[in-house]
Parts: C-alpha cells; sequence; structure tokens
C-alpha cells in the first residue's frame, strides 16, 4: 500500500491515561466474567485492534489463547457492508468461550460479520469487546459486552487506528485537525 505524506497532527480525544485507565476497568470485568473458564480465545481484527489487544490481555488473569482475523470491505455503492475474510483463525473454536477484540465499531458490519462466522462455527460462547463505539452511524445492530468509549462520528487516529496506515502508534486517540481529511474510503486489509 502506497503510504501519503499527509501534514496534519492529531488532536487528543482520548489522553493515554484515560486509555489506561479504562483497559484496566475492561479486564477487570473479563477477569470477573470468565473466572471459571479454562480457556479464553481472544481473537483480534488486524491491524487496528493490536495495541489494544495487547494491553487488555496482559492483564487479564484467565488462561488466554490468541489468533487474529484480517478483513477486507468493499463498501462501494453497490456492494455496502460487504466484508471478506483476508486471513481466517488458525485455531478451531468449536465449543470454545470466544471473545472479540477490536478497536471500533462504526457501521458494524465488520463485526456483524464476524460473529456471525463465529457462531457458525460453533463456539459455545462468542462475546465482544470494542474500545471505541461510535454508536450514531451505526448501520446493522452489533452488542458490545465490553465498551471502551462511546464517541461522537468523527475519523479517529491512534492506539492501533490509522489514516492511510500511518498513526496507528500515538499512545493516544487523536482527531485530525486538517479539514480534508478523510471519510476513509474502503481499504484493502488494513482494518
Ligand atoms: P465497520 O464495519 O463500519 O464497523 O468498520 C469498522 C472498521 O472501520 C474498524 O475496524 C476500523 O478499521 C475502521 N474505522 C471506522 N472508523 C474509523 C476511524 O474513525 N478511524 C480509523 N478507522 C476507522
Ligand atoms: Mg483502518
Amino acid at each position: 500500500m502506497n503510504i501519503k505524506n499527509t501534514a496534519s497532527s492529531p488532536t487528543v480525544l482520548i489522553s493515554r491515561s484515560r486509555l489506561e485507565e479504562r483497559v484496566s476497568e475492561l479486564a477487570q470485568e473479563i477477569n470477573r466474567d470468565y473466572a471459571d473458564t479454562d480457556l479464553l480465545v481472544c481473537i483480534g481484527v488486524l491491524k487496528g485492534s493490536v495495541f489494544f489487544m495487547v494491553d487488555l490481555l496482559k492483564q487479564v488473569e484467565v488462561p488466554v489463547a490468541v489468533d487474529f482475523f484480517q478483513t477486507a470491505s468493499y463498501g462501494g455503492a453497490s456492494t455496502p457492508g460487504e466484508v471478506r475474510i483476508r486471513k481466517d483463525l488458525d485455531l478451531f473454536i468449536r465449543d470454545r468461550d470466544v471473545l472479540l477484540i477490536e478497536d471500533i465499531v462504526d457501521t458494524g458490519y465488520t463485526l456483524r460479520t464476524i460473529l456471525d462466522l463465529l457462531r457458525f462455527r460453533g463456539a459455545r460462547s462468542v462475546k465482544l469487546c470494542a474500545l471505541l463505539d461510535k454508536v450514531e452511524t451505526r448501520e446493522v445492530e452489533v452488542p458490545i459486552d465490553y465498551s471502551g468509549f462511546p464517541i461522537d462520528n468523527v475519523f479517529v487516529v491512534g492506539y492501533g487506528l490509522d489514516f492511510d496506515e500511518r498513526y496507528r502508534n500515538l499512545p493516544y486517540i487523536g482527531t485530525l485537525s486538517d479539514p480534508t481529511t478523510p471519510t476513509p474510503e474502503p481499504t484493502d486489509g488494513n482494518r
């Protein structure tokens, strides 16, 4: 992929310390809810969820297995919400407790597709943990069991989230101040 040289610098929306605090709270909730689970299969959606997932799972005390999906969406007018799996799971999840970990839920199409697939494959339970919830832009219903922060309909970067592959390593969630920046086009495989 071509990485563009955009000049705008993000404005802090959610600071590093607020992220740390909320991620710890989410981990404690997960520890409570899964206290009796012998193995929790934690599935991240590449690439955006990786930073959040690592910080979260370091504080999860139940035994976990880790795996990843990568998706690509073709959100053109002719195929709204069509999601393709680019990288499938390595693990079998039949009769497993599964926790899906995502950076942000926007329209909901990505998560809806993955949740349906996990259930179809016979997971014993499937729950969703999402750091950010863009409540206003939801088009399909997706129940979020562990939700970090509701946010307005603004394009955010940092802590895993990108604009054209940039900004993922910011330690905070920020907004891009340059008014010419996104509405992001659907991208091939860099969720
Ligand atoms: P959905 O299928 O519309 O819910 O899309 C979710 C995916 O879109 C996320 O996993 C992100 O990769 C991407 N996305 C949605 N909103 C943003 C944003 O504000 N910044 C960066 N990526 C976003
Ligand atoms: Mg992306």
